[in-house]
């Protein structure tokens, strides 16, 4: 994909682009290693907003270069496998640039459609078959996806990652006129959404949150999906919300694979927004002694404080399921703790190893010098 600086005022489709491409390399090298086929289906794929002749900075070509990347990675291994790629976009002109650019790709199975993307799921769904799949669902707000009416796309066996604009839906969530409350309706899979919000905002959470962990739990349901997380995607020179990726899987090993990635992707975030900032306070002040010498951000990075909250609810979280259920096997405990935003493995890992060492859990098939618990281990509770 292109460069951040390519990206100037629009670092947030950076990010999105950075997570998609890292991401869709390690789920489809995984699936790829065990199965013969993976399926891509970009739900709004544009091209929107492209500024590149070459169309690398859409999801799409990202895409495709990506899953070829990972393709030749696998041949050169003696693996022979079969992708395939459903794009869709409704939009005529998006459409005609859209096909004229894939028209040429003869190396990966390509379909495209010009279509709402709510009526096209049944299409997907029989594109998709029995293959796993990564669906990516990147709306310009938030109409065209309704839960209910997506609901046989979100139950393929694969994985399903939405841009949930926070930003668009906070602007509009309280406009009570009935035509407007009804997209929202839509959006969450039925009515009464607004009472599961105003419930968590009542017991202390943030309105974003709680909006947040409401669609997240609509979106768990409506896809049975097992995991359900999200990573917070800020304004690039606001500390506020922009969007949310929200992922559902079937696997908790895709979400160790999904909190990699947003490792890198929040360090990146840090990398990009920091450079927008400077670069926005040289051209309204001229002056840049907000700043350090080699041009970093002065204090503590934006993530931390967010990062440190979560930690600290996931470590009260990890207490709470050893201490009730006794004992545990490992990979449920990476299954719950990892849906927590910008918790990662080494954290679980930590925490463990800390615990065994202050004997309040016993491991008991880590032998000789082994300290990381391995899927398929028992974390058993020792402190009551
Ligand atoms: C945010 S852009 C997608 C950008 C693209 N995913 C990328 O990252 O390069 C959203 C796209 O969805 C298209 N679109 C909007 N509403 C749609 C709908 N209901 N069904 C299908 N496509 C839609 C728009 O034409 C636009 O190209």
């Amino acid at each position: 994909m292109k460069p951040p600086e390519f990206y100037r005022g629009r670092e947030q489709t950076y990010l999105k682009h950075f997570f998609l491409e890292k991401y869709l390399e390690r789920v489809a090298w995984n699936i790829l290693s065990f199965r013969d086929e993976f399926v891509y289906v970009d739900g709004f794929s544009g091209p929107w907003k492209s500024e590149d002749e070459a169309l690398e900075d859409t999801s799409f070509m990202i895409a495709l270069n990506q899953l070829r990347k990972v393709r030749q990675g696998l041949k050169e291994r003696g693996r022979d496998v079969r992708m395939r790629c459903f794009f869709n976009d409704n939009h005529e002109s998006a459409y005609r640039d859209l096909a004229n650019a894939v028209s040429a790709v003869d190396d990966i199975e390509i379909k495209a459609l010009c279509r709402d993307f709510e009526d096209v799921v049944p299409e997907i769904v029989d594109y998709v078959g029995s293959s796993f799949s990564l669906t990516f669902i990147d709306p310009t707000g938030w109409t065209g996806f309704g839960l209910q009416k997506i609901e046989s796309l979100l139950a393929l066996p694969g994985e399903v990652i939405i841009n949930f604009m926070f930003d668009h839906v906070n602007r509009f969530v309280d406009d009570p006129t009935p035509r407007n409350a009804a997209t929202f309706d839509t959006l969450f899979g039925g009515p009464v959404w607004h009472l599961d919000v105003e419930h968590r905002v009542q017991a202390g959470h943030s309105r974003e949150d709680a909006i947040l962990h409401v669609y997240r739990e609509r979106f768990r349901k409506f896809g049975k999906f097992p995991h359900v997380t999200s990573t917070r995607i800020l304004k690039p020179l606001a500390d506020r919300s922009y969007f949310h990726l929200v992922y559902g899987t079937r696997h908790w090993k895709g979400l160790v694979e999904y909190r990699y990635v947003e490792k890198s992707a929040i360090n990146e975030q840090e990398r990009v927004r920091g450079a927008a900032k400077i670069t926005h306070q040289v051209e309204c002040t001229g002056q840049s002694e907000l700043f350090g010498k080699g041009g970093e951000k002065l204090g503590p990075r934006s993530s931390d404080e967010e990062r440190n909250k979560e930690l600290h609810a996931a470590y009260a979280i990890l207490r709470e399921i050893l201490s009730t259920r006794g004992s545990c096997k490992y990979e449920m405990l990476i299954g719950e703790i990892l849906e927590i935003p910008l918790v990662w493995k080494s954290d679980l890992d930590g925490w463990l190893t800390n615990m065994r060492e202050g004997g309040e859990i016993d491991i008991p098939e880590l032998k000789g010098r082994q300290r990381t618990a391995k899927p398929g281990y028992s974390i058993i509770w020792k402190a009551n």
